[in-house]
């Protein structure tokens, strides 16, 4: 057995791996191009990705020994799952052991964001603290604001959980209704329109598919309290990044948390790092230590576990199972 795992990850993943065949890691700091990502995985069984990696029918065509492809995230946009489908290759993502930490990330970006941490900070070492300011820095208040999400999926609610805490009322929107978050954290199932007039505080949790890309763009901006704050903790491409720029440079919503960006990685030279009120991570949500060995721990099993007939714990396509 031969398995590919395309970047170093904690080496728990690697453990697993090698108890049942021989594993090739990508040893760069940079994911594979698409050519050497054909290279790494010629003749393999199982590929542990990472999102950076493409992977669709025209890859999976020239390498078919792959049986697996065990992403190393909850979100699998860098694959097509119905080209694997076809092909027989199971998908399996790390979904539940980062739900909790990538949460606390956007709460931590929401609160960044509205109290100014970051750009008060940076002011120091510009020699800017002369005195006490009374005028200095003011943000929004994040206790009792209304925080609205979007997508009320394992991440969305537990950042509902961490609102409660905040005395901050939850609204949310999705396609699908949540009723046991409305009984168990009394959010209320509204409108994405509403959602987007009634929030002091909006949090963005949806996959990125056609559906969600650009979800929010000047139109969206434009219904958005001028005092409101967006978070966004999911996929860059779910908010169209030069209206958002227009958006905080205009004064139409007054700032934004991301930690996902759209090209990513976002120039350095970027109009969004050079408007303040836009606190900018470089996707590192899920990036505990504790998170990523548990996804490198949950991956691993995934690919094992398809390797050796039984059924892993994670898998978007588990009919291509029983097709032996
Ligand atoms: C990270 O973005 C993930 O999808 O796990």
């Amino acid at each position: 057995m031969r398995i590919a795992m395309t970047r170093k990850i904690p080496a728990v993943a690697q453990d697993i791996l090698q108890s049942i065949g021989d594993v090739d890691v990508w040893p760069e700091q940079m994911p594979p191009s698409p050519d050497k990502l054909l290279e790494l995985t010629d003749g393999c069984d199982g590929i542990l990705s990472t999102l950076n990696d493409r992977i669709d029918g025209a890859f999976l065509d020239q390498v078919p020994s792959v049986k697996v492809v065990s992403n190393f995230a909850v979100g699998y946009d860098n694959i097509n799952v119905d080209d694997c489908t076809a092909r027989g290759v199971a998908v399996c993502i790390t979904p539940d052991v980062l739900t909790d930490t990538t949460a606390d990330f956007a709460f931590a970006l929401l609160l960044a964001a509205a109290r100014r941490v970051s750009e008060s900070h940076q002011s120091i070492p510009r020699g800017e603290w002369k005195t006490w300011e009374p005028l200095g820095y003011l943000g929004q208040d994040v206790h009792g604001s209304t925080l609205g999400i979007v997508g009320m999926g394992r991440i969305g609610v537990a950042m509902a959980k961490r609102a409660a805490g905040f005395n901050m009322p939850v609204i949310y929107s999705d396609m699908y209704r949540n009723e046991k978050a409305e009984q168990e954290l009394g959010v209320k199932h509204v409108d994405f329109d509403e959602v987007l007039t009634r929030s002091d505080f909006i949090s963005v949790h949806v996959p990125l598919t056609p559906e969600t890309r650009q979800l929010f763009g000047a139109a969206e901006f434009e219904k958005m309290k001028e005092s409101a704050v967006l978070i966004n903790t999911s996929r860059g491409p779910v908010v169209d990044t030069n209206a958002l720029v227009d958006a905080l440079n205009s004064g139409k919503i007054w700032g934004a948390g991301l930690d996902v960006t759209d090209p990513e990685p976002l120039p350095a030279d970027h109009p969004l790092l050079e408007n303040e009120k836009a606190v900018v991570c470089p996707h590192i949500a899920s990036a505990s230590e504790t998170t990523r060995s548990r996804m490198a721990q949950l991956a691993a099993e995934n690919v094992k576990a398809v390797l050796t007939g039984e059924t892993p714990p994670r898998c978007l396509n588990p009919e291509v199972l029983s097709r032996g």
